[in-house]
């Protein structure tokens, strides 16, 4: 028989977490205005809010925190990072951020001016919003079968070479760099291939534009290029992750997804006039350019993560307790975005949820539900977070409609995704008579999830 895989680590230390009852969950979710995100921690017993700075860091990171060097220039923490940057990704040149949004601001103020279009695959929510803070357009060229959740497609996150070269036909002078988001989070944490990315890189050159990778969860993106895509089959997760990164002319990395650590982000550039540029912004906004936001000890503890998030055991177990969750829920007959993505399963709350209007917010009610029933906190990736569109002032629908549960790194077993799914369970098996959702008492005019207020509609 062959063996299963199974996590290459074991428990050191543990945090305790509360369970509670449903009726102190439907009093704590409406003093929260319905919004997940007004909970607080010890009110949830298993927390899929985020896989973002929500993973256990290993015993050598948290060694080398006491190494950190906190000098304000020159740290030898910088360092230590710079090498495992270019040892890991081959960039020669990179500022540290405090996270990757912040990375997203440095870089944009370089290459985003007003009516400018950056087309990618499903920009990230904060991504999008440092693209339309600045009066541009984020244009959305991810593959059609992404937008379909029964769709078999190994590497859903692509970029649709025909959509992407007719933006570039029909904008060429407002376009400056194409984004690639790997893994595509917004479709469902799923993974971009290494022939899409040179196929993209192609259509770059061809028309001279640069282009920059979204690289949170590239880690996991090449788990999938080295099982499902053939000729990488035999390939290290190192060499995938190189040869990924020849690549690009810069990225923008948010740490706390495939760097294991707590807080902290990068930008990496391959050239040194573009490295400049940035360096301006980053000590404006992030700080100087060898800590830029980060403490000496977290810039230690992220170049131990980068080498330990790029081992093929980490990897397969880690992908493998997401889909460990998919697959109990499919065995459910619940619907989800397959195939299972990297960091998260993503339900698909508008066929979960028929009967509740989509001006109702399915996913969010889906959401709700679900944190009722068994303390367990989701995040919808649907109409709230797709916001206002900015001309028109009307609610944008997108295409998905999402509940995602997304799983911190080396944090769960698979008995509390088995909890989580068996809560899933319950309300599937009453789903018909869920028929209202909530309406807006208050929102913010940009990225509305995070502070929306919300009410039942009875
Ligand atoms: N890009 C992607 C693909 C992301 O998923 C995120 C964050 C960011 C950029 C921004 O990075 O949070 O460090 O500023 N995603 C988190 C999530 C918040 O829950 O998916 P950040």
């Amino acid at each position: 028989m062959d063996l299963p895989y199974a996590e290459p680590y074991k428990i050191k230390m543990v945090e305790h977490i509360k369970r509670s009852t449903r009726q102190q969950r439907e009093q704590w979710i409406k003093q929260a205005k319905y919004n997940l995100f007004n909970l607080r921690s010890d009110q949830v017993f298993i927390d899929l809010l985020t896989d973002s700075g929500t993973g256990a860091m290993s015993d050598k990171q948290w060694s080398e925190l006491m190494l950190g060097d906190e000098a304000y220039a020159g740290a030898s923490s910088y360092f230590k990072l710079k090498n495992a940057i270019k040892d890991i990704f081959g960039f020669d040149y990179f500022l540290p951020t405090h996270q990757g949004r912040a990375a997203e601001n440095v870089l944009f103020s370089v290459l985003v001016k007003p009516g400018d279009i950056v087309p990618g695959n499903s920009h990230f929510d904060t991504t999008k919003g440092h693209i339309e803070y600045r009066k541009a357009t984020a244009l959305d060229c991810t593959i059609d079968q992404a937008f379909d959740t029964d769709a078999i497609h190994p590497f859903k996150g692509n970029v649709d070479l025909n959509k992407l070269e007719d933006a570039l036909k029909k904008y060429n002078d407002k376009i400056r760099f194409i984004i690639v988001t790997i893994t595509n989070n917004t479709a469902g944490g799923q993974p971009v291939s290494m022939q899409n990315l040179k196929d993209v890189r192609f259509l770059a050159d061809k028309y001279g534009k640069l282009l920059v990778f979204d690289s949170a969860r590239f880690a996991e993106n090449a788990y999938f290029i080295k099982t499902r895509e053939k000729e990488y089959k035999y390939w290290s997760i190192r060499d995938i992750v190189k040869e990924m990164f020849k690549l690009p002319d810069a990225i923008t990395m948010s740490s706390k997804k495939d760097g294991i650590v707590n807080i902290g982000g990068f930008i990496g550039f391959r050239d040194k006039e573009l490295f400049r540029q940035a360096t301006v912004y980053n000590i404006m906004f992030e700080g100087y350019i060898t800590y830029g936001g980060m403490a000496g000890r977290d810039l230690n503890a992220l170049a131990q993560g980068l080498y330990e998030s790029t081992t093929f055991d980490y990897l397969e177990a880690r992908i493998g307790q997401v889909h460990y969750l998919g697959q109990l829920l499919t065995d459910y007959g619940i619907p989800v975005q397959k195939p299972f993505g990297g960091h998260a399963i993503f339900v698909d709350a508008r066929k979960f949820l028929p009967h509740v209007p989509k001006e109702e917010f399915q996913a969010q009610t889906l959401a709700i539900e679900l944190y009722k029933e068994a303390g367990v906190r989701g995040v919808e990736i649907g109409t709230l977070l797709a916001d206002r569109d900015p001309v028109t002032g009307e609610n944008r629908y997108p295409k998905l409609e999402f509940l995602r549960l997304a799983i911190p790194r080396r944090v769960y077993t698979n008995n509390h995704m088995a909890y989580v799914a068996a809560a899933l369970k319950n309300i599937y098996d009453r789903r018909n008579d869920i028929r209202h959702g909530y309406r807006i008492v208050y929102e913010a005019p940009i990225l509305r999830h995070f502070t929306v207020e919300l009410e039942p509609v009875e």
